[in-house]
């Protein structure tokens, strides 16, 4: 049987619905993850929730990479816009990531991963432009997704696709202070959120290749927490579902 591709999702509501997908479904506990296997579109696919942060993001990759074997990870979620223009409601297709808390100076430079010589984990360039292409095709109808009212409530009137730069560290950026001081210091970031950088090193260390989809749910700043869990339930899961069936489809 081929290796599966690992589906992961930072928040429980994005999980469910990619289950709901899934045929064939087993789940496998290691640690305190339910890891769980089936197929999708004929694919094989291990889904998990990695849980919120980036320690926690890299042991499950990790543990999907030395128990589950998978051939290539995929991950999905929200995110803080920073990059001015990316919107509530936009989606930002990762080229590559930086932890933005990492500070090591002055032995090593500011973001610099310490004994890696780099600050910057690249994604794959095939699995991010299947993603690309996936996420463009569901933003062109989210009316046809979502309903009228949902993309009214939610102002989803001309959701735009963006592809770039997103930082990961272990804080949920809600000031404008900090997330302005963020776009001064790393003015290439579109997105922040607190997983990614830490699964794309686990995968430059193990030569996976990695794509990254985050669906902008809010613009880091003091509105972040405001109808968080029902845009959760109205838009990005629904979003990180379709994207990812539209991924698979294409692979
Ligand atoms: N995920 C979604 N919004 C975020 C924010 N403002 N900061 C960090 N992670 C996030």
């Amino acid at each position: 049987m081929s290796q599966p591709l690992a589906i992961i999702s930072a928040m429980e509501g994005e999980l469910r619905a990619i289950l709901e997908q899934l045929t064939h479904q087993e789940m496998v506990r290691v640690g305190p993850r339910d890891f769980w296997r089936g197929h999708w579109h004929g694919q094989p696919v291990v889904a998990v929730l990695s849980r919120i942060g980036k320690v926690a993001a890299a042991t499950t990759a990790t543990v999907l990479v030395e128990r589950f074997a998978v051939s290539r990870m995929v991950f999905t979620g929200v995110a803080g816009g920073l990059g001015s223009g990316v919107a509530v409601g936009d989606v930002v297709v990762a080229k590559r990531f930086l932890q933005h808390d990492l500070d090591a100076s002055p032995l090593f430079p500011r973001f610099e991963v310490p004994l890696y010589g780099r600050s910057h984990f690249d994604t794959d360039e095939r699995l991010g432009s299947a993603l690309a292409q996936a996420a463009q095709t569901v933003l062109a109808d989210v009316v046809g997704l979502l309903g009228e009212l949902a993309v009214r409530e939610f102002s989803l009137t001309a959701p735009r696709l963006h592809r770039g730069l997103i930082i990961s560290g272990d804080r949920f950026v809600s000031s404008t202070r900090e997330s302005v001081a963020l776009q001064q210091t790393l003015p290439d970031a579109l997105a922040v959120e607190m997983e990614g950088a830490a699964v794309a090193q686990v995968c430059h260390d193990y030569g996976i290749p990695f794509a990254a989809v985050r669906t902008i749910s809010d613009r880091a700043d003091e509105g972040a927490h405001r109808d968080f869990k029902r845009f959760m339930d109205h838009v990005a899961s629904r979003y990180s579902a379709a994207i990812i069936s539209e991924m698979l489809r294409r692979l």
